[in-house]
C-alpha cells in the first residue's frame, strides 16, 4: 500500500511515496532556506508563494522517482498544522485535488505526530508506551505515546521553542539563518564555552528557553560581539549556549522516561538532529534512544505519509471539510 505525504507547513516544500509506512520510495525537499536567510527568518507571505511555484514540480519528482503514479496510491496524506495558515493552505489544497481527481482517500496529519513517526521510517521495533521528545522551530513537547495515534502531553515549552532559542541567538551573534545548524558548527571544537544558565521548571515537564537566550544576549552584549568579533569568542558563546540548552532537554527527558516507566525514547524534530545533543542523550541514556537519520528529524513528506498509512489503516481518514489547523497540539 503506497501513500503519498505532502508537507509545506514552514519553509519545505514536500512530497514523499511511502510503501506500508515504513520504507521510503521517494522523498523530496525543496528549501527556502536561502530566500529566507536574507529576511533573518521565515517570511509567512514569501513561504505561501513559494510553495505555490514549487509544489507542482516537487510532487511530479516525487512520483517519478517511486516509479509511482496516482493510480498505485491508496491515500493521499497531508499536514494540517501546526504550522503557517498561508503555508498550510497550499499543501492541503493540493492533497483535496489529487484525492478528488483520482478517487482517493484523504488523510489530515498533525506535523508533530509526523515527526514521531520520522522513527518508522527507520524500521525501529517500538514499544509502546515510549516518551516521545519533538524539538522543532515551533515547538519543544514531552509527550508519552501508549499505541498509534494516543498521545498524553506531559510537558511543553512556557516562551520559545528551541529552535526558535536556536535562531534567536545565532541573530545575537551575526551567524545567519537557520541559526541550529550555525551554532552547532560555530561551537564544534570548542572546549571552554561560557558558562549559561538553565531553567529547571522543578516540579513539571516543561521548558523554558527565554532565560538562557536572554542571557546570551547579555552576555554577548559584555564582549561587544559584532560581526568582526574572533570566531573563537563567538564558538565559546554559541557553545555555552548549546550545552545549556541541550543539557536541559536531555536531563528532563531522562527523568521524565525513569518516572513513566518505559523502555525507550523516541526524538523527532529539527533540534535533535544537533550532534552534541544526540552524543549527549545517547551516552547519559539507560535506555534505547530511537532516533532517526538527521534528512528525517528535519521537515520532510515521508514522515506525513508514514503517520498517514498508520492513521489510514486505522480508519482515521478525514472528509471533504478537511481546513488547516495553524496551532494544532499532540494528545
Ligand atoms: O522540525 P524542523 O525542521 O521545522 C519545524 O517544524 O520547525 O525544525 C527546524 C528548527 C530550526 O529552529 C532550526 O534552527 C533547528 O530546527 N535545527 C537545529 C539544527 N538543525 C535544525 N537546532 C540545533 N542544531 C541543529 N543541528
Ligand atoms: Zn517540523
Amino acid at each position: 500500500m503506497k501513500v503519498l505525504g505532502i508537507e509545506t507547513s514552514c519553509d519545505e516544500t514536500a512530497c514523499a511515496v511511502v510503501e506500508e509506512g515504513v520504507q521510503i520510495l521517494s522523498n523530496v525537499v525543496a528549501s527556502q532556506v536561502e530566500i529566507h536567510a536574507r529576511y533573518g527568518g521565515v517570511v509567512p507571505e514569501v513561504a505561501s508563494r513559494q510553495h505555490l511555484l514549487a509544489i507542482v514540480p516537487i510532487l511530479k519528482q516525487a512520483l517519478s522517482e517511486a516509479g509511482t503514479g496516482l493510480k498505485d496510491l491508496s491515500a493521499i496524506a497531508v499536514t494540517v498544522g501546526p504550522g503557517l495558515a498561508g503555508s498550510l493552505l497550499v499543501g492541503v489544497t493540493l492533497a483535496k485535488a489529487l484525492a478528488l481527481a483520482a478517487d482517493l482517500p484523504l488523510v489530515g496529519v498533525n506535523h508533530l505526530e509526523g515527526h514521531i513517526y520520522a522513527n518508522w521510517l527507520e524500521g525501529f521495533a517500538i514499544e509502546f508506551p515510549v516518551l516521545c521528545l519533538i524539538v522543532s522551530g515551533g515547538h519543544t513537547d514531552l509527550v508519552l505515546m501508549k499505541d498509534h495515534g494516543e498521545y498524553l502531553q506531559l510537558g511543553r515549552t512556557r516562551d520559545d521553542a528551541a529552535g526558535e532559542a536556536f535562531d534567536k541567538v545565532a541573530r545575537i551573534l551575526n551567524l545567519g539563518y537557520p541559526g541550529g545548524p550555525a551554532i552547532e558548527k560555530a561551537a564544534r571544537g570548542i572546549t571552554d564555552p561560557y558558562s549559561l544558565p538553565r531553567a529547571w521548571l522543578p516540579g513539571t515537564w516543561d521548558f523554558s528557553f527565554s532565560g538562557v537566550k536572554t542571557a546570551t544576549l547579555h552576555l554577548a552584549r559584555e564582549l561587544g560581539v559584532s560581526p568582526d568579533s574572533p570566531p573563537e569568542l563567538i564558538g565559546r558563546i554559541a557553545a555555552g549556549f548549546q550545552e545549556a540548552a541541550v543539557d536541559v532537554l536531555v536531563t528532563k527527558t531522562l527523568q521524565a522516561a525513569e518516572e513513566h516507566g518505559v523502555r525507550q525514547i523516541l526524538l523527532g524534530g529539527g533540534v535533535v538532529s544537533n550532534l552534541r545533543f544526540r552524543e549527549l542523550i545517547t551516552s547519559r541514556s539507560p535506555l534505547p534512544i530511537l532516533l532517526p537519520r538527521p534528512e528525517l528529524c528535519t521537515d520532510n513528506a515521508a514522515m506525513i505519509a508514514s503517520c498517514g498509512y498508520f492513521k489510514f489503516q486505522a480508519g482515521r481518514t478525514s472528509g471533504w471539510d478537511l481546513d488547516v489547523d495553524p496551532s494544532a497540539r499532540l494528545g
